[in-house]
C-alpha cells in the first residue's frame, strides 16, 4: 500500500508516518514519495535521510491574470505527473499549503486526504458542535491556529478529511479536539495540535491501508 505525501514545511506529520511505518504500525503501508512546492521544506530532508524519493515541484512565478492561471494549471499537471509515477494508493496532504483543483485531483479520485489543524463540520457548514455541546466557528484556510486564538476559543482540534475541490471541506475521516489554554500563543497551541495530528494521521492511514478501500470511508 503505497503512499505519497505532499508537504510545504517541517514535515512533522510526515515524520509520524515514517516512524509508524518503521514500528510496523502503519498497516503495512509505505511512504514511497515526498513532494514539496518549496525547496527548503525540511520534510524533503527527512525523506532523503531515509532514501525515500523526494521531489521539489516549484510553482513558477507569473504575472497575474491569464499567465498566472496557465502557470498554475501547468504546475498542477506536473505535480500530478510526478505523483502518478509512483502509482500511490493514497496521497496525503500534510501541511501542504497550496490549494489543489480538479486538474490535480482528477488523477487521484477519492484517494487524496488532508490534515487540517482545526475542527471541521461534517455538513460543510460554518459552525462545529464540540463534544461538550459548544457551537464554535468552523475555521478554514491557512491561518486557523491564530484564528482560534484571536476568536478567544477554549477549544479547537484537527481533522483528517478527503480532499474535494472545495477548500477544507470533504468527508471527514477522523478528528480530535484540542484544548486552548489561556497561556497559549500560536506556537504552543500549534505544537499541541500537532501532537494530536501525528496520532490522527497515523490512525487514519493505518485504517485506510488495512480496510483496503477508500470508497465509503467517512
Ligand atoms: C500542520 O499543522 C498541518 O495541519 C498544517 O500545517 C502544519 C504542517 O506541519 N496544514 P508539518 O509540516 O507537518 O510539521
Amino acid at each position: 500500500y503505497s503512499i505519497a505525501v505532499l508537504i510545504s514545511g517541517s514535515g512533522s506529520n510526515l515524520q509520524a508516518l515514517f516512524d509508524a511505518q518503521d514500528a510496523g504500525d502503519l498497516g503495512g503501508a509505505e511512504v514511497n514519495l515526498v513532494v514539496s512546492d518549496r525547496a527548503d521544506a525540511y520534510g524533503l530532508q527527512r525523506a532523503l535521510k531515509r532514501g525515500v524519493a523526494a521531489a521539489h515541484v516549484p510553482l513558477p512565478a507569473a504575472p497575474a491574470g491569464a499567465a498566472r492561471r496557465a502557470a498554475r494549471a501547468a504546475w498542477e499537471e506536473r505535480l500530478a505527473a510526478v505523483v502518478a509515477t509512483f502509482q500511490p494508493d493514497l496521497v496525503v496532504l500534510a501541511g501542504f499549503m497550496r490549494i489543489l483543483s480538479p486538474i490535480f485531483l482528477q488523477h487521484f479520485p477519492d484517494r487524496v486526504i488532508n490534515q487540517h489543524p482545526a475542527l471541521l463540520p461534517a455538513d460543510g457548514g460554518e459552525t462545529v458542535l464540540t463534544s461538550s455541546g459548544l457551537r464554535i466557528p468552523a475555521l478554514r484556510g491557512a491561518h486557523v491556529v491564530p484564528d482560534a486564538l484571536r476568536l478567544g476559543l477554549n477549544i479547537t482540534g484537527c481533522t483528517v478529511h478527503r480532499v474535494t475541490p472545495r477548500v477544507d471541506d470533504g468527508p471527514i475521516l477522523a478528528q480530535t479536539e484540542v484544548p486552548i489554554l489561556p497561556t497559549d500563543d500560536e506556537s504552543s497551541l500549534h505544537e499541541r495540535i500537532k501532537i494530536a495530528e501525528r496520532q490522527l494521521i497515523v490512525q487514519v492511514v493505518r485504517e485506510l491501508a488495512t480496510s483496503g478501500s477508500l470508497a465509503g470511508q467517512g
